[in-house]
């Protein structure tokens, strides 16, 4: 079978640097970067990376020399990684399931650029779309667009999930610094339904907006708040308040879905079906983000965006950052065995960034189906994704990542700089960070275990228990200042490293179909859980557990 580029498949681990590596990674028994470095400072230099002045990758505390590099780096030429950055570029239909393209990088492009799609050129329409929602960010902000009763705007609540949260959710704690002037936005995205009334309780109908984000306008738990929420605004204002229409906003690719639920088309933004969810916050789903912090703030995010896919887009594979990230995760994961990836930013703002990336790399990556429908059944695709800021974390899950039997390749992401005016608390957290690092991969043999023993007087059986093993993979980004542009690029070099990897498994990064069955199970499901029927076909453990929750709630 061929895959929509045309090319026929080639096997993954039977080419010649997959072989290689196999190879390589038998030779290399307990030699990790720590043996690789000896003492030279040189490595460091040699094994970083700065695409931008403010911004350095170090990869030197992971297990790869010049040796493993290189062949990793002919497994990404064997795997047409440059030829799948120019299709992507190219709006080329690289989502072949959906019979789409994948082209987020479009709506951070400039307005004199293209970017076709289906023989279209996109921009212009990106562009225009984000006129509307500068002029509406902008009346919102000025107070220009005011609520039913003539009052400002003080608060929107951003309904949706998954992608029409996570983003827009993630960047707008991480901008709190650049919050000024506009309403407080708040957001709700569980069906559980203490996330919506809990967010509602403290605030007040006559001066709240509601931003109700979906891709498809379908999506059950979303639609299910926005209904509530649109209740709760109609009895807050009066069914018939003259304006009320102005505390409704849609974002959609569906706008007749929007027009049928109640928001008008002035106030219903746009989206299109090559931008995925989980790539969308730089879309109209990034509205409340915007509302947030203004338009020219999220002008910068995306412009950071933009100089990462630049850099994606012309770097040779060997200085290309996100290239680079993903080979060495391949190596990590696929030939050393790591079936996680922990992602630890010293950073608070970035508290966020794990759940982000859960669902940028899982959902993109977590599949065992080739590009040509053949299974995979002789690798491993995406890692687990997981992680919690430091140093919250050392507290918590360091133990293992430092001593426990698994490795755990990890990324440190820490701003040199802060921007809360309190110095010994940022340099205390950057010393933490590094050494952590330093910890994980330098490690503390028996002799040096036995001596801090002997030190602290303690008796000597327990020496064993202080030895650390050293050589756990770590990359560290070192940026001068988490502002909207940096946060632009960190979320780019995500995306883009994501989009390598997924190629080099032969994966399509750009569907979801492993979220639909649990979704359809839940529809048919739901009238049981209201009393109904059990469905026939139900599973035995499924149907047991009906009996008993039908029991509780009767009781309740
Ligand atoms: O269920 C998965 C998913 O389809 C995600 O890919 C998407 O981000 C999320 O649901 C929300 O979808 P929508 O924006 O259409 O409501």
């Amino acid at each position: 079978m061929t895959t929509s580029h045309g090319s026929e498949p080639k096997a993954l681990t039977a080419c010649v640097p997959w072989q290689q590596l196999r190879l390589l990674a038998s030779q290399i028994g307990d030699k990790g970067a720590r043996e690789m470095f000896g003492s030279e400072m040189e490595r460091a230099e040699r094994l970083s990376r700065v695409p931008f002045e403010d911004l350095v990758v170090d990869f030197s505390k992971q297990p790869v020399d010049d040796e493993i590099l290189k062949v990793l780096l002919a497994l990404a030429e064997e795997r047409g990684i440059s030829a799948a950055i120019a299709q992507m570029f190219a709006g080329e239909p690289i989502n072949v399931t959906e019979g789409r393209a994948a082209l987020h990088v479009a709506l951070r492009m400039p307005k004199h650029a293209s970017a076709m799609v289906e023989g279209e050129d996109v921009i212009p329409a990106v562009h225009a779309m984000r006129a509307r929602v500068s002029a509406f960010v902008e009346g919102v902000r000025s107070g220009a667009i005011v609520a039913a009763d003539g009052g400002a705007f003080t608060d929107v609540v951003n309904i949706g999930i998954g992608g029409s949260d996570l983003g827009p959710r993630m960047v707008t704690e991480a901008l709190a610094p650049y919050v000024t002037g506009g309403p407080r936005v708040h957001f709700v995205s569980n069906v559980d339904g203490w996330d919506l009334t809990s967010t509602l309780a403290g605030l007040d109908p006559r001066r709240t907006m509601v931003v109700v984000v979906s891709k498809t306008f379908i999506t059950q738990e979303t639609m299910t708040n926005a209904h509530a929420a649109h209740a709760w605004l109609v009895d807050g204002n009066g069914r018939d308040a003259e304006g009320l229409e102005r505390h409704l906003v849609a974002v959609t690719a569906c706008e007749k879905r929007a027009v049928h639920f109640g928001a008008v088309p002035s106030q219903t933004f746009g989206m299109w079906d090559w931008v995925g969810g989980r790539y969308s916050l730089w879309s109209s789903v990034g509205i409340s983000i915007a509302l947030a912090v203004g338009m020219d703030y999220f002008d910068s995010l995306l412009e950071g965006g933009r100089e990462m896919d630049e850099h994606f887009r012309h770097t040779p594979l060997d200085k290309n950052v996100p290239v680079l990230a993903a080979m060495i995760g391949i190596w990590n994961s696929n030939f050393l065995g790591a079936h996680t990836h922990a992602v630890l930013p010293y950073d608070e703002r970035l508290r966020l960034m794990p759940a982000y990336l859960q669902q940028a790399d899982m959902e993109s990556n977590g599949k065992s189906t080739r590009l040509d429908g053949s299974r995979i059944e002789d690798t491993q695709t995406g890692p687990v994704v997981w992680g919690a800021v430091g140093t919250n974390g050392q507290h918590a899950f360091f133990q293992l990542l430092h001593q426990g039997t698994r490795t755990v390749p990890a990324d440190f992401l820490v701003a040199a700089n802060a921007d809360h005016g309190l110095d010994k608390h940022h340099e205390i957290l950057v010393a933490h960070a590094l050494a952590q690092s330093q910890a994980l991969m330098v490690g503390r043999d028996a002799a040096a275990a036995r001596a801090v023993v002997e030190e602290e007087g303690d008796d000597v059986s327990i020496a064993s228990h202080r030895i650390f093993g050293g050589n756990r993979p770590s990359t560290t980004m070192l940026y001068k200042r988490l502002t909207p542009q940096t946060l632009g690029r960190l979320i780019a070099f995500y995306e883009h490293k994501i989009f390598v990897q997924g190629r080099v498994w032969g994966v399509n990064s750009f569907d979801q179909w492993g979220v639909e069955l649990g979704k359809t199970l839940a529809k048919e499901l739901l009238p049981a859980v209201q009393g109904g029927a059990v469905p026939a076909d139900a599973d035995a453990s499924t149907r047991h557990l009906l009996g008993h929750l039908r029991r509780m709630r009767s009781k309740a």
